[in-house]
């Protein structure tokens, strides 16, 4: 049992065939994951039989932008289903599993949004969770009417502004609102429901909402901003946030900063669950699971790692650059600096081509991948529970649904040995599950 009793979050991020470039033509992966309901019950019944916290889906609204002969060899980011339709499906095949969803402020309005989680929420028990982003990419401001997204200060703003709104919807009909009384011949109360009436700076909205108060209060407000707006809208209104750290120092930090923050919005840090992503490869031995690890590195298309590079590198042109020459200087780009910095040192090091270099970042992208045995995964997540660095991880299955398998059958009974993980749901929802508060409407506060 580590520090203070506490036990592990655990999440799981869903990328259709799984979050390694190259899943969709290994065999492990359902290779028409994106549009297959039945891989995708498979795959949460499976998450539920181990436990887990919630399963979260992605999006975005548009196909990625990329060079189209790189895109054509992609499984990603290209063409799946719309999440919370998808969701609403899989709330009917499981019972406790929490069920998370991406939704952008910045191309929606809140009273289609604070309707969807709403509904989810009734149709699944109490299970839904919101992940509130403010979008990346162009290509979705094109498909809204706009030529160019939002500057980041103004998403953020509106994000902000749409999170009040969302709540205060939520916030319509009281819990108890509803008589449903045939002898009185009351069908609700009137004293019970509330009109927003909101004017604000990016929306007006009148309300109330046409969806009774969720059966969780609010669905769970999931978030993943990492810049300054970023840190600050989460430690405001997030309830858990994914983050992708690359050491157990990152983690700590960022553990600590958010948390910290929370005090001044009248909030405990125990109000938002950190949840780093992890990307387990497992299997019975060390070699075993490297081995592992290899051929799905070896599956990588080259065009595919260059168009990676390029990205991660602060979409920087390699066009003019053969796969087998060395990284070029680059001059300044956009990208995080201390990224470029650390792949130029790293490929200046060990003298590296564009070809070594993009297949070490392509086969990572952004992600803490461990490879190992369940008791070397076990043991660095304990590690990490135990100094501070974490609430819990989200775990980002390599290949699916192979690489889930192995964390179910094979991480899972470990971490239940040492006692840092449930072996039984100790509720229904998805706040139960993850140890959050109800909250009291506005109200009736
Ligand atoms: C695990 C994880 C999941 C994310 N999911 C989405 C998503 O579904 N859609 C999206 O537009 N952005 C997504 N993001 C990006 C974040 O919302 C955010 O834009 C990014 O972390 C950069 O932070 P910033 O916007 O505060 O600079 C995700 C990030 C992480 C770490």
């Amino acid at each position: 049992m580590p520090k203070g009793g506490r036990q592990l979050r655990l999440g799981v991020f869903f990328n259709p065939t799984g979050h390694h470039v190259a899943s969709w033509k290994h065999s492990g992966a359902q290779i028409d994951a994106g549009i297959n309901l039945q891989h995708y019950v498979d795959i949460t019944q499976t998450a539920e039989r181990g436990k887990m916290d919630m399963v979260f889906f992605q999006d975005s609204v548009a196909v990625r932008r990329a060079n189209i002969e790189a895109l054509s060899r992609s499984a990603q980011y290209i063409a799946n289903f719309e999440p919370i339709t998808l969701l609403s499906a899989l709330a009917m095949v499981t019972k406790n599993i929490g069920l998370t969803a991406t939704a952008s402020t910045s191309y929606n309005e809140p009273f289609h949004v604070a309707r969807k989680f709403a509904s989810l929420d009734h149709i699944s028990g109490g299970r839904a969770g919101w992940n509130l982003v403010t979008s990346v990419q162009d290509a979705e401001a094109q498909n809204f009417g706009r030529e160019t997204h939002f500057s980041h200060a103004e998403r953020y703003e509106r994000a902000r502004e749409f999170a009040e709104v969302v709540k205060g919807l939520w916030d319509s009909w009281d819990d108890d609102a509803f008589l449903r009384d045939v002898k009185s011949g009351l069908y609700f109360d009137k004293e019970k429901l509330h009109t927003l009436d909101h004017k604000g700076k990016h929306f007006s909205v009148k309300g109330p909402l046409n969806v009774p108060r969720p059966i969780q209060g609010h669905p769970v407000i999931v978030q993943a901003g990492a810049s300054e707006a970023g840190i600050e809208l989460a430690a405001e209104t997030a309830e858990a946030v994914f983050c992708s750290p690359n050491s157990i120092e990152v983690a700590q930090a960022y553990y600590a900063d958010l948390k910290g923050r929370t005090e001044k919005f009248g909030r405990t840090p125990d109000d938002v669950k950190v949840l780093p992503g992890l990307s387990p490869v497992v299997a019975s031995t060390m070699s075993e699971a490297e081995e592992k690890f290899d051929e799905m590195q070896s599956m990588i298309d080259p065009i595919v790692a260059k168009e990676i590079l390029a990205t991660v590198l602060g979409y920087v042109d390699l066009s003019g650059y053969d796969l087998d020459d060395p990284v070029p200087e680059l001059g300044e780009t956009n990208a995080s600096k201390s990224t470029v910095a650390e792949l130029t040192t790293m490929a200046k090091e060990e003298n590296l081509t564009i070809r070594e270099l993009a297949m070490r970042v392509a086969g990572a992208r952004g992600k803490l991948v461990m490879t190992g045995t369940p008791s070397h995964i076990a043991d660095f997540m304990e590690d990490w529970l135990s100094n501070d660095a974490t609430d819990g991880f989200n775990i980002l299955p390599s290949v699916l649904p192979a690489s889930l398998n192995d964390f179910v059958d094979l991480v899972i009974p470990e971490l239940q040995r040492r006692d840092l993980f449930r072996t039984e749901y100790q509720g229904s929802t998805l706040r139960d599950n993850l140890g959050l508060k109800r909250p009291v409407s506005r109200y009736n506060s």
